[in-house]
């Protein structure tokens, strides 16, 4: 179904085009662990719930939660993103994309445009401060959305959809797909991180059968990596350094979407 609201010659609506926040200090990277962390996060419950998580974590996100625990989640979906991505370039949009990280592993790829989306305004103001190796913004733009609602954004915007850390326990279920794929191009490339335990929980397996037969998605590849480094989380406090995603490869098709 088409969107019917207005749009911008990138497909954003124009309230979201080039709405890019900006940046707050990042955490100093020798200030002690905060309380804010896995067990928090896990906890969150609801799209409001995340956004006050967020907003108080993003100071400190990356200096306590990414460097702490040895997190590669982001570089190793993002090096799956263009194994896979093949011919199929174009504009990408990093769902959830937080504080830039998988931005900057994608630059570091040379993959541009990228969008980035996500309930956190403070989070995003860390991502609009990422640049690029010659200093160039990271983002083309950074939406701040809900993805559990529908999305200012025009169908088939994007040549590829990346995510890492956002399909997890309290967070993003898969009813934020359907979504996801009326924004993307016919052809599109999807690396999806997906928390192991929250795909069981939260039935991904049922929604991925479901596009499949429809004819919305071709079969998902389903990849088993780890999120933190495992020699580095082993000696950090916490029960998660072995925690594992499974990252979801595959590509949009011409299908209707199942009702
Ligand atoms: C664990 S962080 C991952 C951030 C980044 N992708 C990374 O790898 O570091 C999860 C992100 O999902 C965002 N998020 C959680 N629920 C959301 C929702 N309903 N809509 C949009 N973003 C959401 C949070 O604000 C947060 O930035």
């Amino acid at each position: 179904m088409q969107n019917p609201r207005a749009e911008t010659g990138d497909g954003l609506r124009p309230g979201n085009s080039g709405k890019l926040i900006e940046p707050v200090p990042m955490g100093d990277s020798t200030e002690p662990v905060p309380e804010i962390g896995l067990e928090a996060a896990y906890a969150a419950k609801t799209p409001s719930g995340n956004k006050t998580l967020y907003e108080d974590w993003a100071p400190t996100y990356e200096s306590g939660f990414i460097e702490y625990m040895g997190y590669v989640y982001h570089r190793t979906v993002a090096d799956l993103f263009v194994v896979h991505q093949g011919e199929v370039k174009g504009e990408v949009l990093d769902v959830g994309c937080g504080t830039g990280i998988v931005g900057v592993e994608l630059r570091r790829l040379d993959i541009e445009p990228i969008d980035g989306i996500d309930i956190s305004p403070a989070m995003l103001s860390n991502a609009a401060a990422k640049t690029n190796a010659d200093g160039e913004a990271a983002y083309r733009h950074l939406i701040a959305a809900d993805l559990m609602q529908p999305l200012d954004i025009a169908d088939d915007t994007y040549s590829g959809v990346i995510s890492a850390g956002t399909f997890t326990h309290g967070h993003v279920g898969p009813e934020a797909f359907d979504e996801m794929l009326r924004v993307a191009r016919t052809g599109a490339t999807f690396a999806l991180g997906i928390n192991a335990e929250h795909f069981v929980e939260r039935g991904f397996d049922a929604k991925f059968a479901s596009l499949v037969a429809a004819g919305v998605i071709t079969e998902p590849d389903l990849i088993d990596i780890a999120i933190y480094e495992p020699d580095h989380a082993a000696n950090v406090e916490g029960d998660h350094f072995d925690d594992r995603a499974l990252v979801a490869i595959f590509r949009k098709l011409a299908g209707a979407a199942p009702v």
